[in-house]
């Protein structure tokens, strides 16, 4: 892969042993992937966790002096505040959370702790080269703004912010944006739910880039978007989707094709859906201790809908609802925390589910979800879920836990 002079300079180490890191790092990926050169960017988003690797690495590159030229925006961890005032935190971890916080600070991150920086903070626009991590902000930073990523690690998107270039193979080239599977969805998509359940289906669509077609754009919400992007990368791995008459790159099918046939043809029916639901439902699960709601996070008008729901049925177990900073000011500002509150639901802000340090204590117990990707996630520490659409799980907390 071949540098430019000021590349080449970094990588030199002419600016700084942590830009020289950072940009050996780059061009050994870039070589992986058999790219030409790098190109510049203009933001990033890196998915921090407050984790050990993640944090050793990001320790390591400002030990270096790395100080990042495009500021990334960055992913939760959790808030400190709220669970060293709940005990839920033991002082271990929240020195790792802090420390995390520091170096971050140090690099020069804009620390939203936010995973839908593409509604607050970090909004590209169409045909924008950027280095974003995490795997529900990827996906939907490419398929529904149009921008252009990889799927970057949080490593390798901190690392781009570094030296402000990411190698261009991938997404980011023409030829492997267009659709390769034409998926005929062929029954009509009513919630968010649905939309996961969608995204479920991962592996019957296969890689790829798939395009869906027979969804009705006036039906399309930023929120089903969000489900559907989120729940594709939980059962398969995939950059960039496109929705005919909804996405940017696909005003038409044969314009997401870029006018070759399709690779496959994949039908999505009704039973396909519910094959998906029936699967995520633990077996032996009548009750349930709580409700966990926001990954990704909470926009705010889920956090409207569900502060409806409870208004009308209040919650008698605990019913997490995570969002960013800026959704719950917003909130705050509307008087919505007070009634979520009131009917038995918190909202928690800079907080990812998979983060054991505080959400630990729910181990061994059974909660609901609205989010597959929750489940999965919250799994890997013992906690098991069932996953249903947010009325079903809200009246299931209205019930004292009982799953009927
Ligand atoms: Fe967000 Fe964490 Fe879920 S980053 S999408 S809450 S796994």
């Amino acid at each position: 892969m071949e540098l430019t002079p000021y590349q080449q300079e970094m990588f030199d180490g002419l600016h700084g042993r942590g830009k020289a890191l950072a940009i050996q790092i780059q061009k050994a990926i870039g070589e992986g992937f058999k790219a030409k050169r790098m190109v510049p960017i203009t933001r990033a988003h890196v998915a921090l966790s407050a984790q050990e690797a993640d944090t050793w690495f990001a320790r390591k590159m400002r030990d270096a002096g790395a100080v990042c030229s495009i500021p990334p925006t960055v992913n939760p961890g959790y808030c400190l505040k709220v669970f060293e005032e709940l005990g839920y935190v033991n002082n271990k971890s929240s020195a790792l959370m802090r420390e995390t916080h520091q170096v971050y600070r140090d690099l020069g991150a804009n620390l939203t702790y936010s995973c839908t920086p593409y509604l607050f903070g970090n909004i590209p626009r169409y045909g924008e080269t950027v280095a974003f991590s995490e795997t529900s902000v990827t996906v939907y930073a490419n398929s529904v703004l149009g921008a252009r990523t990889n799927r970057e690690s949080s490593a390798s998107a901190l690392c781009a912010a570094i030296t402000g270039f990411v190698p261009e193979y991938g997404a980011l080239l023409d030829e492997n944006r267009l659709g390769t599977t034409l998926v005929q969805v062929n029954t009509p998509l009513k919630d968010e739910f649905d939309f996961a359940l969608l995204g479920l289906n991962a592996k019957r669509i296969g890689r790829g880039v798939p395009v869906f077609s027979g969804i009705d754009p006036s039906q399309v919400t930023t929120e089903k978007l969000m489900a559907l992007g989120a729940q594709l990368n939980v059962a398969g791995v995939v950059d960039l989707f496109h929705m005919v008459g909804v996405t940017p790159e696909a005003p038409t099918l044969e314009r997401a094709f870029g006018g070759k046939e399709p690779e496959r043809v994949v039908e999505i029916t009704r039973e396909h859906l519910d094959e998906q639901k029936a699967a995520l439902m633990p077996g032996d699960v009548d009750r349930i201790n709580f409700v966990m709601l926001g990954c990704p996070h909470y926009t705010y008008e889920q956090i409207r809908r569900a502060a409806q729901l409870l208004t009308r049925s209040p919650a008698n177990v605990p019913v997490w609802i995570l969002t960013s900073q800026a959704v719950l000011q917003l909130a705050r500002e509307n008087g919505l925390d007070a009634v979520l509150e009131h009917n038995g639901a918190r909202l928690v802000p800079s907080t990812c589910v998979d983060e054991a340090a505080c959400w630990g204590h729910l181990a061994g117990q059974y909660g609901a979800t609205d989010s597959p990707k929750c489940a999965y996630y919250m799994q890997a520490f013992g906690v098991k879920l069932a996953v249903r659409d947010l009325e079903t799980c809200l009246a299931w907390a209205n019930q004292g836990g009982m799953v009927l």
